[in-house]
């Protein structure tokens, strides 16, 4: 049985202030459901110490464990500030720092080593889909962006389509399921049913609360990862409770 997983990416917005949201939001929680939020890194050791049963994560890391790499965070970094999952593949990190399917493999493999899960995330872009190249890519990202040793216990996976993020676009509930029930299928390819069917398959892009009851309630969809509605316990409530 997968437990639904109600994931917040805050992005690059947040500050001290923005903890408040994080105390509202622990009133949605239930047994029912795992809520996750990925503050900016400066919020992650702070947000941890308070944030009840909600579980913390990153954003990004760096595939290496420490070492001359300015600016950059590791997976044992964000351990030791207390989070429990680390975001891979964001699609504004492979457009941002031109992140590729290896890139983020290494990452994913970095957070696994320090013991957290990673949040693979993948998506075509408007032209992909446009050409009828979305589940080719879908696979590609599935194969190339997910090493070796994934299990349903250190792996989920985020479908977010470029063209949907912040956009207000939303595709159909049947588009939804073709790419979700294509990654059931092709998870169960390479790493057999029992690991597929445990993993968490999360859609993201324009989720809200107005939306979130059919999208939820979509074949093979585990839960969200949310952006914009996910900075205020207003907007982000609706959403866990619509998982509950
Ligand atoms: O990672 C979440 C995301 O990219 C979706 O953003 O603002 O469309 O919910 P948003």
């Amino acid at each position: 049985m997968r437990r639904k997983l109600a994931a917040g990416n805050w992005k690059m917005n947040g500050t001290q202030a923005s903890l408040a949201e994080l105390a509202a939001m622990q009133t949605a929680v239930t047994d029912a459901v795992d809520v996750l939020i990925c503050p900016p890194a400066t919020l992650v050791a702070t947000a941890a110490a308070q944030s009840g049963d909600i579980a913390i994560g990153g954003q990004d890391c760096h595939a290496n464990v420490s070492g001359a790499h300015t600016g950059d965070i590791s997976a044992d970094m964000l351990k030791d500030a207390g989070a429990g999952y680390v975001l891979t593949g964001h699609s504004e990190r492979r457009t941002d720092h031109s992140e590729s399917d290896a890139d983020v493999a290494a990452k994913s493999k970095a957070v696994w080593d320090a013991g957290l899960i990673a949040v693979v995330c993948i998506g075509e872009t408007l032209e992909e889909r446009e050409s009828g190249e979305t589940l080719r890519v879908i696979g590609r990202q599935l194969a190339e962006s997910i090493p070796d040793g994934a299990s349903a216990a250190n792996t989920v996976v985020a479908y977010e389509p470029v063209w949907a993020i912040g956009t207000g676009k939303v595709p159909t509930p049947e588009l939804i399921a073709e790419v979700h029930d294509f990654m059931r299928a092709e998870l169960t390819k390479r790493f057999g049913a029992e690991i597929a069917n445990g993993t968490r398959l999360l859609y993201g892009g324009s989720v809200k609360a107005s939306n979130a009851v059919e999208i939820f309630a979509t074949s093979n969809v585990d839960g969200a990862l949310v952006g914009g509605a996910s900075l205020k316990a207003a907007d982000f409530n609706p959403i866990i409770e619509a998982l509950s």
